[in-house]
């Protein structure tokens, strides 16, 4: 595996190839569902690129950055483990600039849900995209759905800016508990990760209740809320896959989206019916 930190370096390095490159984007803290999308990756190119990046602007002002779990060195290892080819590890002025150009998010769709309490957030996410893809320059680039916000505003800037790079969109690895795994499970303490579980049961409940034949997105979400009680709840939301509020789900069609925050972790999950 060639570990690289430059971003020219890397599209000299890429300029000998001629054959379909997958690309993960990552910020870093690797765990199974970061592999699965490098498996993907792996399945559906003959070179794929994992960059590690923890990007500074997607995170508010008060938010503890430098809390972010840092695994640069186990990191490593799972990257060559999981037979990636190319580790792009820039630092934070190989990306930026004093005096940036960036990308706006959609001033609704980037400013509901997870952009409603971390406004700004997705600006960072978008602008960093945009400078990952622009480096790589990939035939198909990998995102989880666990991020579903994000997915979506990052196939949206890709269609309105005429990118011609795919966007797989990758099924979320869960705990076999149901947690949906994320490099913020490791600030729970036992007893908050006993807590987090509402979240995966919320969604198991709505999914059955869909299944005996329940298809009101205010009974659902009720529902839904009435189980995570008392933790602190962000949304819970029923939406099409473009994002456009439910009144009833449309098997095949719809998100069902919560966040909410456990002690001080925020921790959001979705299921897609
Ligand atoms: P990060 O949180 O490291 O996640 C990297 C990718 O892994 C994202 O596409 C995310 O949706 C996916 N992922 C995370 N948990 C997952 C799970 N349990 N199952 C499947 N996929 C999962 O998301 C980011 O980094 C950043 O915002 C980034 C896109 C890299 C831009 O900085």
């Amino acid at each position: 595996m060639k570990i690289i930190s430059s971003p020219l370096e890397l599209k000299n390095y890429l300029k000998n190839y001629n054959c379909s490159v997958g690309f993960v984007p990552t910020m870093g803290a690797l765990h199974e569902g970061h592999i699965s999308l490098i498996k993907k990756a792996k399945e559906q190119n003959d070179l794929v690129i994992v960059s590690i990046f923890l990007n500074p602007t997607q995170f508010l002002k008060d938010e503890d950055l430098d809390k972010y779990p840092k695994k640069d060195e186990a990191d490593k290892k799972l990257c060559q483990l999981s037979g990636v080819d190319v580790l792009f590890f820039p630092h934070v002025d190989d990306i930026y600039a004093e005096d940036e150009v960036s990308v706006l998010a959609p001033k609704v769709r980037g400013y509901v849900l997870e952009g409603s309490s971390r406004p700004g957030h997705f600006n960072g996410v978008l602008t960093v995209v945009i400078k990952l893809l622009n480096i790589v320059n990939p035939t198909r680039a990998y995102f989880g759905k666990k991020d579903a916000q994000q997915l979506n505003l990052i196939s949206l800037m890709v269609k309105q800016f005429f990118m011609s790079v795919e966007i797989v969109a990758v099924d979320t690895v869960r705990e076999k508990d149901g947690l949906a795994l994320s490099s913020r499970n490791a600030y729970l303490t036992p007893s908050q990760r006993e807590e987090a579980l509402k979240i995966a049961s919320s969604l198991r409940n709505a999914t059955v209740m869909v299944t005996r034949g329940v298809l009101d997105a205010k009974e659902i979400i009720s529902g839904m809320r009435e189980i995570l009680s008392p933790l602190h709840i962000f949304y819970v939301e029923i939406l099409n896959r473009d994002f456009n509020q439910l009144a009833h789900i449309e098997i095949g069609n719809t998100i069902i989206l919560v966040e909410v925050k456990v002690g001080t972790t925020r921790l959001l999950d979705n299921i897609w019916l």
